[in-house]
């Protein structure tokens, strides 16, 4: 084996090592989401767009936030991306809890992990109801 052929293998050999560290480092439960910061925006609940939160388990997604209608006029709002890898979250009332689809993580109303692989809790954000206008805010 020539010096080139030596650093060729070389380099092969580092880049499988880097990438099964990376797979192995996952299986322990990665996290590849971003909760979006200084989060303030309002939803006008009058609005058809936003109808869906007019009704006790309705939810919706904006912003990187999912807001969901918990009882009349109560809402909650949490980071709409899974802390394991990033996947879209799903609001369900019958359980009381945000579901990811993608491996079956469960987050409660204040996203705190009730069930894995997720390991991070969900950044939550505040709402306040004015009217018919909804505020989520960091
Ligand atoms: S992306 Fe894996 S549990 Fe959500």
């Amino acid at each position: 084996m020539d010096r080139k052929e030596f650093f060729r293998q070389s380099f092969i050999g580092l880049a499988v090592l880097g990438t099964t560290a990376g797979i192995a480092q996952c299986l322990g439960g990665c996290s590849s989401s971003t909760a979006p910061a200084n989060v303030d925006f309002t939803l006008d609940l009058s609005a058809s767009e936003n109808a869906v939160l007019r009704t006790v388990g309705g939810f919706l997604r904006t912003n990187g936030v999912i807001v969901a209608c918990v009882a009349q006029d109560t809402y909650i709002a949490v980071q709409s991306s899974c802390t394991h890898e990033g996947a879209t979250l799903s609001w369900q009332q019958n359980n009381n809890r945000f579901h990811c689809p993608e491996h079956g993580a469960t987050f409660s109303r204040s996203g705190a992990v009730t069930n894995g692989p997720a390991r991070d809790k969900l950044v939550s954000y505040t709402t306040t109801l004015n009217g018919t206008m909804l505020r989520v805010t960091s």
